[in-house]
């Protein structure tokens, strides 16, 4: 057997894409994944292109691995940034022996014997390709639900490395949550840039008028399937119907991603992100005041093209209305192939930086707050992996982490794969300690 070192950098969707890999290689390459770069006879780097930084380290990071790999090993780089530097990348490290792009995960076992291999085709379309089964987690399964991104929002990379969106059919879905469930998983996580844009576009036409909220009814019938999540909706897709199944159907997660990107209407419309902060505040009441226990959180950008200190209070005004259970928050950064690069009024690092830092600081104490509301409450948790200290781990529906110490009475076997009722007895600012109730 061969041995595979894979590194994921990114999003959920690199994720994903990386078990595609690793499942491919196996069933067709023989090969076997390792954590020790040293033996490898293959390094992958599985990368993201959403900001500068990453990319900027990326020649670094494949410098090192070209130090440590032993002698004949191959190294490739894919995901988004192959997409979007190509034949690039081998130019400027001529040791890369191919470039495989995001939306071409299938074409892996034909690249990795084609030295200078250059794989990133935008129109290719893997949304009825049958992937072959490996998943990091036997509990979770995250499920593609649909390629590409066909939003143009002026910060963004990611249409220009995954390509134009197609929706996977619903019973290439069905059947994949069905042999997961098969094989142990209790919740999946359906996967998309703009997963409640679902059905626009599907390559075989028989599937026209297919809708998410469908694909979730028909998600929830499946037997031994218990939790449901999804990652990511976009604001301006939250329909009132999407909204009702979302808060009564039991089998749905109460814990939500809404990407804000920014609180300001004016700097909305310059990202074209096509709602207003009325709107996203609107739905987040709808949701808020259907499902009491719902936690939402979010993506937020600081120092976009133009933005005011009186359009960043805006942020501020949302955060503080919103409340939101996680913040993935970035400082605005220009990208190639994008329209706000063109922008002329670019924000000074400095006060970037400083509106960064409000937003972390507000969060923080938002945090510190909220989880003292959870003390002495009682919720259902999955337990699913070990943590350190004698410890189990797991999430409640709406996605707070438990920790719960393992005894005589309760081992880590007996806890491990289960849904518990913990009632909760300490809190830290991103984890909760409880106890076993029944
Ligand atoms: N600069 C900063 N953050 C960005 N994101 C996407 N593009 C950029 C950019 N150019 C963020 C958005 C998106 C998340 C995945 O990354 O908040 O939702
Ligand atoms: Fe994911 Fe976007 Fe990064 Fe690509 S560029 S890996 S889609 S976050």
């Amino acid at each position: 057997m061969q041995k595979l070192f894979i590194e994921t950098l990114g999003c959920a969707m690199n994720v994903r894409d990386t078990e595609h890999i690793i499942a491919e290689l196996q069933k067709y390459k023989n090969y076997t994944t390792t954590d020790n770069i040293k033996e490898a006879d293959l390094i992958i780097i599985n990368t993201c292109s959403v900001r500068e930084k990453p990319v900027q380290k990326l020649y670094a990071e494949i410098g090192q691995f070209n130090v440590d790999k032993k002698q004949g090993a191959k190294i490739g780089v894919c995901g988004c940034t192959a997409s979007h530097l190509g034949a690039e990348l081998i130019k400027k490290a001529p040791y890369i022996d191919f470039v495989l792009g995001a939306r071409n995960v299938s074409k892996i076992s034909k690249v990795i014997d084609t030295k200078g291999a250059v794989e990133i085709d935008i129109d290719n379309d893997d949304s009825e390709y049958d992937f072959a089964q490996y998943r990091n987690s036997i509990y979770r399964a995250s499920v593609n639900i649909s390629i590409g991104c066909d939003k143009s929002c002026t910060y963004c990379i990611v249409p220009n490395t995954r390509g134009d969106e197609i929706s996977i059919p619903p019973e290439i879905i069905i059947n994949e949550i069905k042999k997961s469930v098969d094989n142990g998983a209790v919740e999946v996580m359906l996967l998309g840039q703009n997963v409640n844009n679902y059905g626009k576009r599907f390559s075989s036409p028989e599937h026209k008028g297919y809708d998410f909220t469908k694909l979730l009814q028909e998600v929830s019938k499946i037997d031994g399937l218990h939790r449901i999540r999804f990652t990511s909706p976009h604001p301006l897709h939250m329909d009132d119907e999407f909204i009702q199944e979302f808060a009564s159907n039991p089998k749905i997660c109460k814990s939500i991603h809404i990407p804000l990107q920014s609180g300001s209407t004016k700097v909305l419309k310059d990202m074209k992100r096509g709602y207003t902060k009325e709107w996203f505040l609107d739905r987040v009441e709808k949701i808020k005041s259907l499902c009491p226990t719902v936690r939402i959180s979010t993506d937020i950008i600081v120092g976009f093209p133009d933005e005011s200190d009186e359009e960043f209070s805006d942020t501020i005004d949302v955060m503080r209305k919103v409340d939101f259970a996680q913040i993935f928050n970035f400082k605005y950064s220009k990208r190639p192939q994008t329209e706000a690069k063109e922008y002329t009024n670019q924000i000074d690092d400095k006060v970037a930086s400083k509106r960064l830092d409000e937003v972390i600081a507000l969060h923080k104490e938002q945090l510190a707050e909220s989880s003292q509301t959870y003390l002495g409450q009682t919720m259902e948790v999955f337990f699913e992996d070990l943590s350190y200290d004698s410890q189990v781990s797991g999430f409640s529906d709406n996605y707070l982490r438990i920790n719960v110490k393992t005894d005589e009475k309760y081992s880590s076997d007996d806890l491990l794969g289960t849904f518990r009722k913990v009632k909760i007895i300490k809190t830290h600012r991103t984890s909760l300690d409880g106890m076993i109730v029944d």
